[in-house]
């Protein structure tokens, strides 16, 4: 979507897979979905890092409203645990120097059963845009998935027609791909600033495996469609949860990264685990994820249960190339690889960083020669690779 906003994959925080529905503040007052827990994310992205690392949006999921609209139709948040509503929450997360997100549904109910958009764009975009909202989640649950081609893109005109930049991120090809049809990527680029390609993300190995593969796949050929201003989304990141391992966590950070994918936590950062924050604040690999070309990575080889992955970074004849293990094996696999597999262009020498650490890993690397790449199992090689001026 080209509003000026996106320019690289935004960053930032979203309460779903880590706290979902959660709204009993009774019995679980510290992890329902309230204003309480969203501005004590906030806070912790400034004191932990989080935000000079460049993590900027902070967004409630579902489950914030009310159960009906006010009298004049408008959305209202749920006054108890929303008690300064979110016009409130928006000037507090912004007197942070943060951004606030929220969440709709196109259908007549949002997934979770709170009042939806369906008949009511216009008016929502305009209450989003009062309450000095900055980015639209825009789910697609109870609705015709027909009536997406359209849909979508009214409400990105309705919130362009306020005046106020929002981020507006679509779940509209999850729903058509999920149902087997087809999406429009041109449509989808053309209304969205992000957009949700493919399932769920669970906290678990098999999920982040599953949505890869999907990745990989690029039915469509989706990835071509990424670049300032729109991208894929792969959903959330489950770094410092409880499904992964320390192997799996790089897994999960790197390959975002290789695809350009937008970086949002769902973690609870009053309790994370310091080697699973570090990974969140990895700036070399946060700056493969924000390579200003904004081209996507796409999976080059599959040799067994190894793939490969290149992206073009910047300036021209840099790139990302990452090697993932899906295999459950203890021993760690040794991969044997030319140069070029790697995305080495003959005739040139390059340096080989650890995409990771940005040590030396190879100096002087060129297409020809033979490489063995160790890759461990359920786990990342990634390399960082610069042409030699
Ligand atoms: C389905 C979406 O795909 C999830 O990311 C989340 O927004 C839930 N709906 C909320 O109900």
């Amino acid at each position: 979507l080209d509003n000026g906003l996106a320019l690289t994959p935004p960053m930032g925080w979203l309460s779903w897979e880590r706290f979902r529905c959660n709204v009993d503040c009774v019995n679980d007052p510290d992890n329902c979905i309230s204003e309480k827990l969203i501005k004590q994310m906030a806070d912790l992205m400034i004191s932990e890092g989080y935000k000079d690392a460049g993590y900027e949006y902070v967004c409630s999921d579902d489950c914030w409203q009310s159960m009906s609209r006010a009298a004049n139709g408008s959305l209202v948040a749920d006054p108890q645990r929303f008690p300064s509503g979110i016009k409130g929450l928006a000037d507090y997360v912004h007197s942070k120097g943060l951004k606030l997100g929220i969440y709709e549904d196109f259908g007549h109910l949002t997934c979770e059963g709170y009042p939806g958009s369906e008949f009511y764009l216009q008016l929502d975009a305009q209450t989003f845009a009062s309450w000095e909202v900055d980015l639209l989640k825009f789910d697609g649950c109870n609705s015709q998935r027909e009536d997406f081609d359209r849909g979508y893109p009214a409400m990105s005109f309705y919130l362009n027609q306020t005046g106020r930049p929002m981020v507006f991120t679509c779940e509209w090809p999850d729903y058509q791909t999920t149902h087997g049809i087809m999406p429009n990527y041109t449509g989808i680029r053309d209304a969205c600033n992000y957009w949700r390609n493919w399932k769920d993300v669970q906290d678990s190995w098999d999920s982040i495996i599953d949505i890869i593969d999907h990745m990989g796949d690029d039915v469509g050929n989706f990835s071509s469609f990424a670049g300032p201003g729109g991208w894929n989304n792969p959903d959330q990141l489950i770094v410092g949860d409880f499904g992964l391992s320390q192997e799996q966590e790089r897994v999960q950070f790197g390959m975002w990264a290789m695809m350009a994918s937008p970086l949002m936590m769902s973690v609870d950062l009053r309790n994370i685990r310091p080697e699973s924050k570090a990974l969140l604040q990895n700036k070399n690999i946060i700056a493969i994820n924000q390579d200003p070309r904004g081209i996507m990575g796409v999976r080059t080889q599959q040799m067994g249960s190894v793939e490969l992955w290149n992206r073009p970074l910047t300036p021209v004849g840099n790139m990302a190339t990452a090697l993932i293990n899906k295999d459950t094996h203890g021993k760690p696999a040794i991969v044997p690889v030319t140069g070029s597999d790697l995305g080495l262009v003959s005739g040139s020498l390059y340096t080989i960083y650890d995409a990771f650490t940005m040590s030396v890993v190879y100096n002087n690397a060129s297409s020809n020669v033979n490489y063995k790449i160790i890759v461990n199992p359920t786990g990342i090689t990634m390399f960082n690779i610069q042409l030699q001026k």
